[in-house]
C-alpha cells in the first residue's frame, strides 16, 4: 500500500519558507501541498505565484497544489509554469468542470478535484476516470487546524469503492485535522496520501512526526 504525507506550507514559518521547505526536502514527505485561498471561495486569503516560487526552487519534491479559488480554469496553467506537478480545484468552484481538467492536462499536470465535507462523493462518478487524484477535505476548507470532521472517513470508504468498481487508479487525497493520532485510519480507509499542516509544522520535530504519520 502506497503512503504518501503531504504537509502543508500554510503552517509554515513564512519568514523562513527556503528553511521550511528544505526540511521537508530532507524529510520522508514525499509531497509539498500549497494551499492557494483567493477570499471569496473561503473566507481567507493565503498565496499565490510569487510565493510559490522560493518553494519550487528549495525542492524538487512532488508540489500538490490545492486551489480554493472560484473560476479555477483561469489560473491554473500559471500554477504549472510555476511548478506545480499535481493541480488540484474544487468541484463547487467551477461551472467548468470539463474545461479545468483539460486545461490543466494540456500545461502538462496531474489533475486533481477536491470535495468539501458537504459534498458527497457521489458527485464525482462521472469525473473519477477523467482525474489522476481526489482531494477529500476532512474540514471546511479555509483554515489550518481545525479537528478532523469522522464522517470523512465513509467518504474515503465510498470513494476506493467506486475506484475498485470503475476499475480506475486515481490517488485519495485526504486534508485538515490529521495526525499520527489519525493517520492509520485514514490509511486504512483506502486514502494513499494525507495532508497534515499543524501537526507537521507544529512539532517540536517535524521530521519525525511526519514518520510516525508513515509508520502509524
Ligand atoms: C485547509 C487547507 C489545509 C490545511 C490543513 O483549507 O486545505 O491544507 O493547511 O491544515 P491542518 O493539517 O492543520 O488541518
Ligand atoms: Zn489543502
Amino acid at each position: 500500500m502506497t503512503r504518501i504525507i503531504s504537509p502543508s506550507m500554510l503552517s509554515a514559518d513564512f519568514g523562513n519558507l527556503e528553511r521550511d521547505t528544505k526540511m521537508i526536502d530532507r524529510s520522508a514527505a514525499e509531497w509539498v501541498h500549497i494551499d492557494v485561498m483567493d477570499g471569496v471561495f473561503v473566507p481567507n486569503i493565503s498565496f499565490g505565484f510569487p510565493v510559490m516560487k522560493p518553494i519550487r526552487k528549495a525542492t524538487n519534491k512532488v508540489l500538490d497544489v490545492h486551489l480554493m479559488i472560484v473560476e479555477p480554469e483561469k489560473y491554473v496553467r500559471r500554477f504549472v509554469e510555476a511548478g506545480a506537478d499535481y493541480v488540484t480545484f474544487h468541484y463547487e468552484a467551477t461551472d467548468d468542470i470539463e474545461g479545468c481538467i483539460n486545461a490543466i492536462r494540456e500545461a502538462g499536470a496531474k489533475v486533481g478535484i477536491s470535495i468539501k465535507p458537504a459534498t458527497n462523493a457521489t458527485a464525482l462518478t462521472d469525473i473519477l476516470s477523467k482525474v489522476d487524484l481526489v482531494l477529500v477535505m476532512s474540514v471546511e476548507p479555509g483554515f489550518g487546524g481545525q479537528s478532523f470532521i469522522d464522517g470523512s472517513l465513509d467518504k474515503i470508504r465510498d470513494l476506493a469503492k467506486m475506484r475498485r468498481e470503475q476499475g480506475l487508479d486515481f490517488i485519495i487525497e485526504v486534508d485538515g485535522g490529521i495526525s499520527a493520532k489519525n493517520a492509520a485510519e485514514v490509511f486504512n480507509a483506502g486514502a494513499e496520501a494525507l495532508v497534515a499542516g499543524s501537526a507537521v509544522f507544529g512539532a517540536a520535530d517535524p521530521e519525525a512526526e511526519i514518520i510516525n504519520m508513515l509508520k502509524a
